[in-house]
């Protein structure tokens, strides 16, 4: 299976979201053989869009000649894009996000409305077997009134075949004195993301255990904010 891995956070690989990233990855990999292409998208050289639509009338030729088609190409031939992100400002970075107006080759000019009133364009190329997930780590303790923008945005972007993973207080994947509390959910994605591989899909019970906190709320909060005792 290839896997493009759309890496948005400007830490590159030192991400807090990449540890989970690789080990639902990680976890695939019990199931099938994976390829995994990695694109930091900070680094990346990637003109913003122009807005111009040319892309549209030209068989999916952007004006622009920079990493980005290389990196379509990437996500064309993948079975899974896996867009990795640490929540910046209720939403993802604005490298990532800059990456992904720029897929904008990726669809038709004509606009589609589904049953219950949405527009959007559809994919000019055969993306059936393409699956896209969001993993998203998040600075604070909470999910509830902090992920939504960033999910709602994903959900409609891809309406069809979409995964969403979230997970709170993700700088505690990048800190050692951490490790009791993170190994059980790095082993926990593991098996997610073998059961991802399986079934093509998350159980609701194994999206409550790995969108939950790793510590109380209270007291992630009383260690960010230094009240230690
Ligand atoms: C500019 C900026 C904005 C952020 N906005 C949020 C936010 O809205 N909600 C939140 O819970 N954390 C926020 N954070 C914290 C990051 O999501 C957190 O540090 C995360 O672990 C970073 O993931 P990464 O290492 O994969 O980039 C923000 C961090 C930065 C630098």
């Amino acid at each position: 299976m290839k896997i493009t891995v759309l890496n948005g956070s400007p830490k590159g690989e030192r991400s807090d979201t990449l540890v989970m990233t690789r080990a639902f990855i990680e976890g695939m990999g019990r199931v099938c053989p994976t390829e995994v292409i990695t694109v930091h998208a900070a680094v990346a050289n990637i003109e913003y869009c122009s807005g111009c639509f040319a892309c549209k009338h030209n068989g999916g030729k952007c004006i622009h000649d920079d990493d980005m088609t290389g990196i379509l190409e990437d996500m064309l031939s993948s079975d899974l894009i896996i867009y990795s992100f640490g929540l910046y400002s209720y939403g993802m970075p604005g490298a990532l996000k800059n990456l992904l107006d720029r897929t904008m080759p990726l669809s038709s000019w004509n606009m589609y409305r589904d049953t219950e009133g949405k527009y959007g364009h559809k994919f000019q190329y055969d993306v059936s077997r393409m699956r896209f997930m969001m993993i998203c780590g998040c600075g604070y303790p909470n999910s509830k009134h902090n992920f939504e923008g960033a999910v709602r945005q994903f959900e409609l972007k891809y309406p069809d075949n979409c995964g969403i993973i979230t997970v709170p207080e993700s700088p505690m994947f990048n800190i050692p004195q951490a490790a009791q509390f993170v190994s059980p959910r790095i082993e926990e994605l593991k098996d997610a993301g073998e059961e991802f591989a399986k079934n093509g899909a998350l159980s609701d019970e194994t999206m409550k255990k790995i969108c939950s906190p790793m510590i109380p709320e209270e007291i992630y909060a009383k260690f960010a904010n230094g009240e230690r005792h």
